[in-house]
């Protein structure tokens, strides 16, 4: 709920870019915002005041000669009770009548008429983008404090490729975020481990364990809202990837570590996922098959990379190195053990037997153990306790 009690007034002008305001809407409310929206003449081309309404669950506002409109909210008040304008997409037009203070309709006025901060994210033809006017348009905007959600470069929907296509919604959304909010790892970059791995016995079969991924990707997701640039290298998991995090599928303990170090240099580390100890010796080529006159087969194991300890003790070490610690006894002394043993910084450990359910629930029960302290944390949400980490792992890095 990052966007709790913000106010976006949302101008969505002419253009094919049009329908990523749709899914901006979407995650302004899904994030706790409120979004009243504008739609230009040119807009209305590309996206109907219906879907606009539906998805904001507000009036659509589009005509500053409807005086059902103006009354129920005029252009001043539109402005005024906005915590932030973002106008997406912002058309070549309008970034011209913005520059030269222009107010022919509801949108142009409410922005000359705006005592707000405004952000716009530009959409147009790579020509129209680079053309003299619109840079001179975008200058004169920039020095007047307009905050640019500046547009990416790619295959455009007229065929030509070049710079001008709109960010998407989620890029759009990091923007806005950034704007509220202080961003204290912004610059800093995170790997986080998350979910089992799968041990290759044959083409069917695998060694794995009941870990959901769950806490490490709450972990990926806390310190990407912290504004770190985050790569999530997960194992199987049902989880979708959260947005706006560099997500890496691997399957076994090698892969896991082969991604691992591919993303280094890192900041940050967390190794939350469930890594097997051992991996078969050999992975059969064919399916093993049940013999009647065969005793069941022997499975011989070898122990895989620890990705924890190899990153711990890498030539390119993360600042800080987290490690996880499941344990169904001594909890604490294998704790220390393990920090001591990997070589990490912090190690947080949570039981796993009787009472306290981790695999596969959505709360934990930790303690952090680092060399001079060890500190329990009540049971809470794995959302919460992945909160309160990237705001220790904020402290450590900032201190
Ligand atoms: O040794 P153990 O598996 O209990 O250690 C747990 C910690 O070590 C976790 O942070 C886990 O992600 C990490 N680990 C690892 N590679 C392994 C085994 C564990 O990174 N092969």
């Amino acid at each position: 709920m990052m966007l709790k009690d913000k106010s976006i007034l949302l101008v969505i002008s002419g253009g094919i870019a049009a329908y990523k305001a749709l899914e901006l809407i979407r995650l302004i409310k899904k994030s706790g915002g409120h979004v009243r929206c504008i739609l230009t003449k040119g807009g209305e081309q590309f996206v109907t005041p219906l879907s606009v309404s539906a998805l904001s669950e507000e009036q659509v506002y589009t005509n500053i000669w409807s005086l059902k409109d103006e009354t129920e909210m005029g252009h001043i008040r539109l402005s005024r009770e906005a915590d932030l304008i973002v106008v997406a997409p912002a058309s070549a037009d309008i970034m011209a009548k913005m520059a030269h203070g222009q107010a022919d309709d509801l949108a142009t006025t409410t922005l000359l008429a705006s005592n707000k901060p405004i952000m716009i994210a530009p959409a147009m033809n790579p020509q129209m983008w680079n053309n003299a006017a619109t840079q001179d348009n975008l200058r004169t905007l920039k020095e007047r404090g307009i905050i640019i959600a500046h547009p990416a470069t790619g295959e455009m929907a007229c065929g030509e490729t070049g710079e001008g296509r709109m960010l998407e919604a989620t890029e759009i959304m990091e923007h806005i975020q950034n704007f509220f909010f202080d961003r204290p790892l912004k610059g800093k970059s995170a790997i986080v481990t998350a979910g089992p791995t799968y041990e290759p016995i044959d083409p069917v079969r695998f060694i794995g364990n009941h870990s959901s991924g769950k806490q490490g990707y709450a972990i990926a997701e806390a310190l990407r809202d912290l504004g770190a640039d985050v790569t999530l290298i997960s194992g199987p998991t049902a989880l979708p990837d959260p947005q706006s995090i560099k997500v890496v599928r691997v399957s076994s303990a090698a892969e896991m570590l082969e991604a691992t170090e591919h993303s280094l240099p890192a900041d940050i580390a967390v190794c939350a996922a469930a890594v097997s100890d051992w991996t078969p010796a050999q992975t059969q080529d064919q399916k093993i098959k049940k013999r009647a006159d065969q005793s069941p087969p022997a499975i011989k194991l070898t122990e895989n990379p620890d990705i924890l300890k190899t990153l711990s003790n890498h030539k390119n070490r993360p600042s800080l190195v987290i490690g996880f610690a499941a344990e169904t006894e001594n909890l604490i002394e294998n704790a220390q053990a393990k920090l001591v043993k990997k070589g990490c910084d912090i190690i947080v450990a949570n039981a796993v037997s009787g009472t306290e359910k981790t695999f596969g629930s959505d709360q934990n029960h930790v303690y952090l153990v680092s060399s001079d302290k060890i500190e329990e944390w009540p049971r809470a949400r794995k959302t919460e306790i992945a909160r309160k980490l990237a705001e220790r792992i904020k402290d450590i890095l900032t201190e």
